[in-house]
């Protein structure tokens, strides 16, 4: 079921089950920022580690890194940050609110007034301070994308891995923008996360990597989400593309509010190792080992939101389904490799011995390959609610039935089909 009310249930299921947090919330909150709860957090982890293993561990052709999130504040001087990385905004006139045009139609979203001021352009990084001495301070600027640390670090790996051109560069880390109206629960954030890759190229093979790798991610989020159909390409016009670049798609994904951007494909030429090189002074020319010849290396980057991705997974993942008899469930069928725990062990009565024992065992057995969860509390059945709600795959029973013949009850979180399965097997059963 889809319907305009799946971002307010999904917002409530985050709250509900510990997936995401508003930061600060004891305090009223912080517009942008969120924490991610118990559950939450190992599904971030998960979907991290589900592209790097897609990107870097599978290649041989790309290496990672994990950057700062402050640099020098020239960085941004060179990337053109610091002159244009705008957004227009326009202030209420009655209560002072301020929008991106295109987030009002007509009317002021807050109080209803139509009339606004002019739009005035404002500028998204954050300003920070490094430095002790009051007066000697240097303004530094928090990453508006993590990206820029692939560049600055693009000598280095370089000269110290085996790569040749052509190769990648990965990265995932926190990027951080003074959005103008954060909003949609982590859609548009301040603090958010981006999964980059950087490929470097020869400029003749341009074409041939921009088409290699607007596939490569295509396929990379049709394995990730259960609808393809709500997955497009959205070619950027010739003339809104930036004057380096020849070409830019976004994948897109249809939220509940529309076609929203998932990851941009862009066209990078040779524009940011030419800037830093101009701004630092340093040689970044590539020379070919073989040819000898020497060339600035073009750029292929994919540079995806894992944060937005992550809620485009919990839209993609949250159903309700009507189970007759005036019983229904919440259930979210996440993909199996990013739900938090592969399976949930339950004890079927808490005061037997030989049955929470047991468990244990299975427990023990199961942790050391697999993520899994501990539950003891209430009925089975609202055990098994629990569970669907935060994705769980399998929840395994533990019985009096075990003690005899060393089975489990395996339930299936999409089926609800229930299966007794040895002990023994269940490490084969669950990968
Ligand atoms: N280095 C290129 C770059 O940063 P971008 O299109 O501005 O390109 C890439 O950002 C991705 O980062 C977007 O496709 C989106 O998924 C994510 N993103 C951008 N701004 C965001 C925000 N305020 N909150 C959450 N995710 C955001």
């Amino acid at each position: 079921m889809e319907n305009k009310n799946t971002l307010e249930n999904v917002v409530a299921l985050c709250k509900r089950r510990g997936i995401i947090f508003q930061n600060s919330e004891i305090y009223g909150g912080m517009g942008g920022f969120f924490d991610y709860g118990p559950v939450g957090v190992e599904m971030l982890n998960n979907l991290k580690r589900y592209w790097w293993k897609d990107i870097v561990d599978k290649r041989e052709n790309v290496v990672g890194i994990d950057g700062t999130i402050i640099t020098h504040p020239k960085v941004w001087e060179a990337s053109g940050h610091i002159e244009n990385f705008g957004d227009e905004v326009v202030e209420c006139k009655k209560c002072h609110q301020r929008f991106r045009p295109e987030d009002i139609e007509e009317k002021c979203p807050s109080c209803g007034n139509t009339e606004f001021t002019e739009p005035r352009s404002y500028n998204l990084l954050f300003k920070t301070e490094v430095g002790v001495i009051e007066g000697s301070k240097t303004t530094a600027y928090l990453r508006g994308e993590a990206c820029q640390n692939i560049y600055l670090d693009f000598k280095n790996v370089v000269d110290s891995t085996r790569q040749q051109v052509p190769f990648g560069i990965a990265q995932i880390g926190k990027a951080f923008r003074n959005e103008v109206t954060p909003g949609k629960l982590t859609f548009r954030s301040r603090e958010f996360e981006q999964w980059d890759l950087q490929f470097f190229v020869h400029p003749n093979d341009m074409e041939k990597w921009f088409e290699y790798w607007k596939d490569e991610r295509m396929k990379f989020y049709k394995g990730l989400y259960r609808k393809h159909e709500n997955l497009r390409f959205y070619q950027h016009p010739k003339e809104k593309l930036v004057f380096y670049a020849k070409d830019a798609f976004d994948i897109e994904y249809l939220a509940p509010w529309g076609w929203a951007e998932n990851e941009g494909i862009h066209w990078r030429g040779d524009y940011d190792l030419t800037q830093h090189m101009k701004f630092s002074g340093t040689d970044l020319t590539y020379t070919d080992p073989i040819t000898n010849e020497k060339f600035v290396p073009n750029i292929v980057e994919t540079s995806g939101g894992v944060t937005r991705t992550f809620l485009y997974l919990l839209l993609d993942a949250y159903e309700e389904e009507d189970l007759g008899e005036g019983n229904s469930r919440t259930v979210l069928k996440i993909n199996k490799d990013i739900a938090a725990y592969k399976a949930a062990i339950f004890p079927l009565v808490g005061n037997k011995e030989e049955i929470v024992t047991k468990a244990r065992e299975v427990f023990d057995i199961l942790s050391d390959g697999f993520k899994v969860v501990w539950d003891g509390r209430g009925n089975i059945g609202k055990r098994y609610r629990y569970q669907d709600e935060i994705g769980t795959p399998y929840c395994i029973t533990v019985d009096y039935e075990t003690l005899e013949n060393n089975t489990v009850t395996v339930r299936d979180r999409d089926s609800m089909k229930q299966e007794r399965i040895k002990i023994e097997d269940l490490d084969e059963y669950i990968s």
